[in-house]
């Protein structure tokens, strides 16, 4: 069983396949004799990569594995500068592969190693998280952070294929695995309102890792990611309604300092906010609003910070999103919902009613 997504992206197309045991079609034929280098962080390394090592080396491929600590601490330029080495070790020439096997933090990271090694080597992403498998995975966007914050330094670039392997995720962590589902709902506001219904329809397949459920909306996630980055691949417009909840989502990380919230769960949040300013600025129905706060509790994702609060009040928040990347001129930019399947991008909220709906919400 597995299906198959097409990203058109002229001579940087690929394909992207999900489902269980994936063969990786690019390497299987014509890549006998040439090297691979697999990077994986520790968690991951201990539970697939002997198993990816035999499947490489089963296509007749030299392969090594390069394993970097696990945690987002390791998207750094001191671990491009390793996996530089372990790949001048490997032996690795321009018709080698490097070959990410993990959730975001691995792809980003091992793409943009591959996006400058050689000035550019072949690259295969295997995610084995949820968020990796219908976000960051696809779409080329590779990078690490500096100090001054997230993402900072990176490249687009695009794999030659994506394959994810659904049954990698029975070893995903509870939480890791609901902060996927985030991306997943956010993916049925920005386009898709019969992804939506399904979703609610189908919370105890998704909750119990069903995988005939998973493979249909997985790849569904990723057939939207893949228009939307077809039409924008370098994010100069329609790819920011990617960011639907992320507005305030990187506020939220960003004041706890990256420790208390994981990604999907900040974004959780972002996304019962912008529904709030949407219900005031756009026209999101009323019913609409709490459907989306019903779901995102039914998934197991926060809809309020509950009694320990954000780590940080209105007004810190507020300034974090001054510095967010898509913000103006300190003006944060938001994208709002006009009904399910449907936003407005690059949609500047008035500051009272800004405080107005934050308080609404999270008073
Ligand atoms: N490039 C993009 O377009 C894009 C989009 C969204 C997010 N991101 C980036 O993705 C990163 C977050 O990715 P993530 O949420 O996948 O986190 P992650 O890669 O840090 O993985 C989360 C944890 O799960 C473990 N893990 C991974 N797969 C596992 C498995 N199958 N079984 C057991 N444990 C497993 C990892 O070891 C890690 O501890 C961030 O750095 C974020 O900036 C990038």
């Amino acid at each position: 069983m597995s299906r198959t997504v097409h990203v058109d992206l002229d001579e940087r197309s690929y394909e992207i396949r999900i489902g269980t045991g994936c063969e990786i079609a690019s390497l299987r034929e014509g890549a006998a004799g040439q090297r691979a280098l697999i990077v994986s962080d520790a968690q991951v390394d201990a539970h697939y990569g002997a198993r990816c090592e035999a499947l490489l080396a089963g296509y007749g491929m030299k392969v090594r594995r390069a394993v970097v600590p696990a945690g987002e601490g390791t998207k750094d330029l001191k671990y491009v500068q390793e996996l530089y080495e372990r790949a001048v070790e490997a032996g690795l020439d321009r018709h080698a592969t490097i070959v990410a096997l993990g959730g975001g933090m691995v792809g980003d990271l091992a793409g943009f190693v591959a996006a400058t090694y050689l000035r550019g080597v072949r690259f295969v992403q295997l995610p084995t998280t949820l968020l990796a498998m219908v976000d960051s995975s696809v779409g080329g966007k590779t990078g690490v952070n500096l100090k001054a914050g997230k993402n900072l330094v990176g490249a687009f670039y695009q794999p030659v294929e994506v394959v994810a392997d659904l049954a990698t995720l029975a070893t995903l962590p509870d939480r890791e695995y609901a902060s996927g589902l985030a991306e997943v709902v956010k993916y049925g506001v920005i386009w898709d309102a019969a992804l939506f219904r399904k979703l609610e329809e189908q919370v105890a397949g998704l909750t119990q890792r069903d995988l005939t459920v998973l493979e249909a909306i997985v790849a569904r996630c990723c057939e939207i990611k893949a228009e939307v980055v077809a039409v924008d691949e370098r994010d100069a417009g329609v790819r920011a309604i990617l960011n639907f909840g992320h507005t305030l989502g990187h506020a939220v990380e960003n004041v706890a300092h990256y420790d208390r919230w994981l990604h999907g769960e900040a974004v959780a949040l972002g996304m019962v906010y912008a529904a709030e300013l949407s219900r005031r600025e756009t026209g999101f129905p009323d019913e609409d609003a709490k459907r989306l706060t019903r779901l995102l509790k039914d998934l197991g994702l926060p809809v309020h910070p509950g009694a320990g609060g954000f780590g940080g009040d209105w007004v810190a928040l507020r300034a974090a999103m001054s510095t967010d990347k898509k913000s103006r001129q300190s003006v944060p930019r938001f994208v709002l919902a006009q009904k399910l399947g449907a936003v407005v991008f690059d949609h500047a909220v008035p500051e009272d009613v800004a405080a107005e709906a934050f308080g609404a919400v999270f008073g």
